[in-house]
């Protein structure tokens, strides 16, 4: 089974229009079919100007969050995933552990912004992770299958079919100390084996990435994994050549 390989990067809050158009024309300067999908979610007010900056090169366009609310109303500061769809969004970052931690999105949150997700024909990307703490405590795979269940407990059949999952070690996430290729081969391996106790025919297509510290130099390594489908990029995405190394890794 080929699942292709997806290097999603993900800006975070970070970036000006500055910043966008020279990422747009270096992308576009390189010109290269690099063998796998890329995608970039960049903070929404720039996702017009990435757009149209990109326009003509394979590179997607993402958002980094939505509403759990689909149909449009009195919801002050959201951005439901209709408008996402509407500029140009392909794939929205679901459950980021940011926004599991800092704005208190809970398993229930993200499965309902998963479903939303596929409602405005979004393919959302649900994040899951484990804290430095609970890796310690040899809790990682008892967090992480607690996380799937909840997904399939509560996201609508259509999300799963759609969803792509990231693993994103909180202790890896900005820190610079990635999961070892071991590490990350091990929990995915684990996360597909969770998803096929339910779903075998689901296990086998669903793309799994990593993120937490993905740079050029351990991309490679990372994406030797048999059940390592991409990555999630944050740091490392902002610019264009170390994003378009990663994906030349994956290659
Ligand atoms: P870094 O690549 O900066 O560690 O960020 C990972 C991440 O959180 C991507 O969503």
């Amino acid at each position: 089974m080929t699942r292709g390989t997806l290097i999603a990067g993900n800006w975070k809050m970070n970036g000006d229009s500055a910043q966008i158009d020279a990422f747009a024309r270096e992308v576009k300067q390189a010109g290269e079919d690099l063998g796998a999908d890329l995608l970039v979610c960049v903070p929404l007010v720039y996702a017009e100007r990435m757009q149209q900056g990109l326009s003509g090169s394979a590179v997607a366009l993402g958002a980094q969050n939505l509403a759990a609310e689909i149909e449009p109303g009195a919801f002050t500061g959201e951005v439901n995933g209709a408008m996402l769809a509407d500029v140009g969004c392909s794939h929205v970052i679901v459950g980021h552990s940011e926004r599991r931690a800092l704005y208190g999105e809970t398993d229930a949150v993200v499965a309902a912004k998963a479903d939303a997700a596929v409602a405005a024909h979004l393919q959302p990307i649900v994040c899951v992770g484990e804290t430095l703490r609970q890796r310690e405590a040899d809790q990682t795979e008892q967090v992480l299958a607690a996380q799937i269940a909840a997904l399939f407990a509560q996201c609508e059949r259509a999300a799963l079919a759609r969803m792509i999952v990231a693993y994103e070690p909180i202790w890896a996430i900005g820190t610079g100390r990635s999961a070892s290729p071991e590490q990350s081969q091990a929990v995915h391996g684990f996360l597909r084996g969770q998803i096929a106790e339910r779903d075998a025919t689901l296990a086998r297509s669903v793309q799994l990435l990593y993120g937490g510290s993905v740079k050029p130099d351990n991309a490679a390594a990372l994406f030797a994994g048999a059940d390592v489908d991409g990555a999630l990029v944050g740091g490392a995405s902002l610019k264009a050549d170390s994003f378009l190394d990663i994906a030349r890794a994956a290659g």
